[in-house]
Formats: structure tokens, sequence, C-alpha cells
């Protein structure tokens, strides 16, 4: 239930805001984007979310200083029920700048990868997805653009 308000309120806070981008849906076609996002993915988010993309152990719990811990990137968690346009704030603003008063470990990287960049790593996670999950997620990043 926790889970449930917290999406809501994420979910909610991303359709307000106000940015906007035009090359979604992100497809896995790119053999190059791929392997480029698996590069950047490897530098920037492996530390915490696995170089498996499988998140942190236990990840539905909290680290010692009380934060959630990284969720997995892979299709086992939740990521895949966010839109293109959604996952691409997250990765860029981090919920830092989503979020009022957040205080978790989730900061953006818009200073560090460029927008192209981003969408590499969106593209690398979707390689991880079963077909059936990419396909859901494809037209919820069509419909929520
Ligand atoms: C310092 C650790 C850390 C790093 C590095 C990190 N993340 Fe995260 N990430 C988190 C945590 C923790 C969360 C959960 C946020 C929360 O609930 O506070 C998260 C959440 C997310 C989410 C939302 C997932 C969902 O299911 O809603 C996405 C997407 C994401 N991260 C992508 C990335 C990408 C891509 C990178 C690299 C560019 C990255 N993260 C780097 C810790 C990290």
């Amino acid at each position: 239930m926790k889970l449930l308000l917290y999406s809501f309120i994420i979910l909610n806070i991303l359709i307000n805001s106000s940015l906007s981008h035009s090359h979604y849906p992100i497809t896995k076609d790119s053999a190059l984007q791929v392997a480029k996002g698996k590069i950047l993915y490897d530098q920037n988010c492996a530390s915490c979310h696995m170089s498996n993309l499988s998140g942190a152990k236990n990840w539905k719990g909290y680290d010692e200083d009380g934060h959630r811990l990284a969720p997995p990137l892979n299709g086992t968690g939740h990521t895949w029920h966010h839109s293109d346009s959604d996952l691409h704030k997250i990765i860029k603003l981090g919920f830092a700048k989503l979020i009022k008063n957040y205080e978790g470990k989730m900061i953006g990287f818009g200073d560090i990868l460029n927008d192209s960049e981003i969408d590499s790593i969106l593209a690398y996670k979707k390689s991880y997805w079963s077909e059936e999950k990419y396909n859901i997620q494809l037209n919820i990043s069509v419909v929520n653009n």
C-alpha cells in the first residue's frame, strides 16, 4: 500500500512536470545504442543497481542510513510500468528534483549524461526485459509521451 501511494505520488509529479522529449518510444532495435548504453550503465549505475541490473540485494528493504535500496531495472521490479518519458526524467533529474524533501540515493545524472546517453541506457535496460513487458511498456510510452 505504501509502495502504491509512493508510485502514485511520483507519477503525478512526473505527469505535471513540464519537460518534454520527442524521441519516444525507445526501442532495443539498435545494437549500437544498446552497446553504448551498457558502457554508460556500467560506469554510472551498476554500483547501486548491480551490473546485471538485478538491483540491490533485498532491495525492498532499506540501507543502513534508512534510505531505500536500488530496485532492479531488469524487468522484475516495476520500472517497466513507467513510460520512457518518465524514466528519462527520473534518470536526468533524480528523485531529488522530482520529490519535495527527498532524502534518498537516486540523484539526477543530468550534469553527467546528455539526453541521448540517457536514452541509450534505457535501450540497454529494455534489452533485459521479457518481450511481453517490453511491448506493454512501449505502448505505455506512446500513450504517455
Ligand atoms: C547511489 C546509488 C544509485 C545510483 C548510482 C543510481 N541509482 Fe537509480 N536508484 C537508486 C535508488 C536507491 C532508487 C530508489 C529510489 C528511492 O526509492 O528512493 C533508484 C531508482 C531508480 C529508478 C526508478 C526505478 C523504478 O522502478 O521506479 C530508475 C529508472 C533508476 N534508478 C535508474 C538509474 C540509472 C539509469 C542510473 C545510472 C545512470 C542510476 N539509477 C544510478 C540508487 C542509485
